[in-house]
């Protein structure tokens, strides 16, 4: 069995600047990226920037530069942020991107080859904030007779020459897979969201315009250029020159893809994605996971209301692994969540000040101070030490299980479980009390702690990668090591620590 694994961000917008809707999206990913790196897989993970389309061309007129130049300009801060955020990925793709256009020119002629593509006139209403055409009846009727979508966007009228893709063809083809496939989408609500708009019926989808220039010309009528989406969900094979005949190594990474995406854009993924590649004779991916959205203290989160949350203010102020923290602790993952500074306060001073830096900072201070920073040795493992080590395989059996099923937030409340059993451990035993009265218990009290630590920084390192890898480097543990097949076998015995600092300083409300 191949052990190759592929996740994948959206690829964002880059009329504007980041925000926290965009970064959660990337941290969730890594989260699972990581995750899957330390159960031994061979990850690929891929994020970038989706440039072309009206939103571009108007945002590049209103600031009087060219497209391309808005491009450059904002795809180098999405490629910053993700440097910002510690992302894993091992690549960033442009859609503007020579390899990006070949992939996507490819998909059209296959489509075209194979009778999926015909030429017509679309008229009806589009919203070029999401890119997205719209029948009336998915639109609110606003007092004035006027309509918006259901996120509040406006939409215009709009009649030119275009051309469809037959995706009312597909219908069943995609129920089929609805059914046959039950975990292609998750989660369930959002599944079914997805299976009651197919059954309602789909129409033909015009998948090229032509009163615009910004995008990428069809191959096969040079006056039209793609429909933005078209060209960007191949993104996802193009990365790995999927879209092509020449057989390479990264194919393979086909063979086992997860698309995680924001509730907003679920249905450009598993249906038109799908679609697309069950026309064209390609592979689908496996699964296609809708995360909520944010709302910042309680309101709806948008330009007009000025409470736009920049995420490297919040990475400047509270610092970047308590920010990742909250964001994949805050919410269960799937749901929608409010983002509140009294809230993220709350989080850092409680998980991460009190729960899990004072467990590090009291016990390896001591080694420190009391034992010249030598790690001593396990010499007994007793009844509540056997206990603490059952409970951190039951972690990674129970762990693995939550991730697969994407419980991000429970998976990161086990572990926090976990830490509180090691908390009580070390306040039961008491070894400030026992360094007077019995040495060996407090030289195995204090490396049944170490170890137990070290076994957390592994487990926290898909959340906090730095504090993760931080902590391992003062127990002299080298990041190569970082899988979770190796927990049992590290041994600290001997390691001398290097300096220990506090992990988290606590924040005032
Ligand atoms: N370019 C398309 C995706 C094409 S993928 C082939 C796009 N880009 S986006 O920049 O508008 O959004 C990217 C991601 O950010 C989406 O997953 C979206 O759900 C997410 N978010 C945008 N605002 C958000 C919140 N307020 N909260 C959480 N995520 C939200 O769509």
């Amino acid at each position: 069995m191949s052990n190759k694994y592929y996740i994948t961000t959206p690829i964002y917008y880059v009329n504007d600047k980041p925000h926290i809707g965009h970064a959660y999206t990337s941290v969730a990913t890594d989260f699972i990226a990581r995750f899957m790196s330390l159960k031994g897989y061979d990850v690929r993970f891929q994020t970038g920037t989706d440039e072309h389309g009206l939103k571009i061309q108007k945002a590049a007129e209103a600031k009087k530069i060219e497209p391309i130049e808005l491009c450059n300009q904002n795809s180098k801060i999405f490629r910053d942020l993700t440097v910002s955020l510690n992302l894993s990925n091992n690549d960033f793709i442009r859609t503007t991107e020579e390899r990006h256009i070949d992939g996507a020119s490819y998909l059209w002629k296959r489509l075209y080859e194979r009778n999926q593509i015909y030429l017509g006139e679309y008229t009806g209403w589009y919203s070029i904030s999401d890119e997205t055409f719209y029948n009336e009846k998915d639109l609110v009727k606003q007092n004035d007779g006027s309509f918006k979508t259901v996120t509040g966007g406006p939409v215009e009228w709009i009649t030119e020459k275009s051309y469809f893709f037959k995706l009312s063809e597909w219908s069943n083809k995609l129920l089929d897979l609805y059914s046959s496939n039950p975990n292609f989408i998750s989660p369930a609500s959002k599944r079914n969201e997805v299976i009651k708009f197919v059954e309602s019926g789909l129409n033909d989808l015009s998948v090229s315009r032509t009163s615009f220039k910004w995008g990428i010309k069809t191959p096969t009528n040079e006056s039209h250029i793609m429909y933005v989406w078209l060209d960007a969900l191949t993104c996802y094979t193009n990365g790995i020159n999927y879209l092509n005949e020449n057989e390479n190594a990264m194919k393979e990474y086909w063979n086992n893809v997860v698309h995680i995406v924001g509730k907003d854009i679920l249905r450009h993924h598993a249906v038109y994605w799908p679609a697309f590649l069950l026309a064209a004779e390609l592979d689908l991916p496996q699964k296609i996971f809708a995360h909520g959205w944010w709302t910042n203290e309680g309101n709806k989160i948008s330009k007009s209301l000025g409470n736009v949350i920049d995420p490297i203010e919040i990475i400047n102020n509270y610092g970047l692994d308590q920010f990742r923290y909250f964001l994949l602790r805050e919410v269960p993952f799937g749901n929608d969540g409010d983002f509140s500074k009294n809230a993220l306060i709350n989080r850092i001073n409680s998980d991460l000040v009190n729960d899990l830096g004072n467990l590090c900072q009291r016990s390896l201070s001591m080694i420190e101070k009391r034992l010249d920073s030598t790690i001593p040795q396990i010499t007994n493992k007793g009844n509540e030490e056997l206990l603490l080590d059952k409970s951190c395989e039951e972690l990674l059996m129970k762990g693995s299980n939550l991730v697969n099923e994407f419980k991000i937030h429970d998976y990161i409340r086990l572990v926090w479980e976990y830490i509180g059993k090691v908390n009580k451990y070390f306040n039961d035993n008491k070894p400030w009390e026992l360094e007077k009265n019995d040495n060996d218990k407090f030289l195995n009290v204090l490396a049944v702690t170490v170890d137990q630590i070290k076994n957390i920084a592994i487990f926290i390192h898909p959340i906090m990668p730095d504090v993760s890898i931080k902590i391992l480097q003062i127990m002299g543990i080298s990041e190569t090591k970082l899988l979770f097949e190796n927990m049992k076998t590290i041994n600290l015995h001997g390691n001398k620590l290097s300096r220990v600092n506090h992990l988290f300083n606590r924040v005032q409300s």
